[in-house]
């Protein structure tokens, strides 16, 4: 696993938010090949496990809004999750679009040649193992080469996580930046902060810069809004339409 400095200088400052989610659908191989299509390098995607302990990237405990199917993700197998549609949802043109396994995501992941922040989102009362079984799937098939940044809203999947990959760097993710944030930062061994936009000032990222660690943002779509961020030293902001922000940094 490559250390946090070399992962954080290979970060850009543009991340495909569940992979390019404005322009196919979300957490599918579509959505990391169109973020690569659109020229992004790294892109954040969720991941979670079936029933029967198989990682998957998905966003929601419940299949209802992303597939054609109903029920949490969490009672269903593998076969049952592959049966379903993933794509018709967002667009016809993307019907057969399956949830791809996390095995099956780190290999494109590869063939792209993309860094990965993999968020751990677990069903509620499920972090830890879906967190043992995460980092047991990405020490088989995680090639050593490629950046890699875990987060979690979830501090368990954190604490876990930290067992089994003591070097991946981790991301403390949040809505709202908390008041004690540098004593969490510690405490979890996190290097980086990620925090919803709307909460953010610049004073925070001054004191989080301050004290050594990362900060990015999501989800950040508008691209006046990314180059005020990034001005004020965010490292990187998280977005559904990386191309929108790169037109307006001129990249
Ligand atoms: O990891 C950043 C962002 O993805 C966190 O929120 O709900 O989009 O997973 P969410
Ligand atoms: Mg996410």
């Amino acid at each position: 696993m490559i250390q946090a400095d070399a992962v954080f200088s290979q970060m850009p400052k543009i991340i495909g938010h569940r992979g390019a989610s404005g322009h196919a659908p979300e957490n599918t191989l579509a959505a990391l090949r169109k973020a690569a299509e659109i020229t992004t390098s790294f892109v954040e995607i969720d991941v979670t496990i079936t029933r029967d302990s198989v990682a998957v990237i998905q966003h929601d405990s419940d299949v209802r809004r992303c597939t054609n199917g109903t029920g949490p993700i969490l009672l269903k197998s593998l076969e049952d999750v592959r049966a379903l549609d993933a794509g018709s949802w967002f667009a016809p043109e993307f019907e057969g679009e399956r949830i791809p396994t996390l095995k099956e995501a780190v290999g494109l992941v590869q063939e792209l040649g993309l860094g990965l922040n993999l968020e751990i989102k677990p069903t509620a009362g499920w972090q830890i193992p879906t967190t043992k079984q995460v980092a047991k799937e990405l020490l088989d098939c995680w090639p050593d080469a490629l950046p890699l940044l875990i987060s979690s809203f979830a501090v368990e999947c954190l604490i876990e996580v930290r067992r089994y990959l003591p070097d991946v760097p981790l991301g403390y993710l949040t809505s709202a930046i908390p008041p004690d944030w540098e004593r969490r930062m510690a405490e979890y061994d996190c290097a980086s902060l990620h925090c919803e936009r709307h909460y953010v000032t610049k004073d925070h990222v001054d004191a989080i810069k301050s004290a050594g660690y990362r900060v990015l943002v999501y989800t950040v779509n508008d691209p006046e809004e990314a180059k005020k961020l990034l001005d004020w030293g965010v490292d990187a902001v998280i977005t559904d339409f990386p191309d929108r922000i790169f037109s307006k940094l001129g990249q």
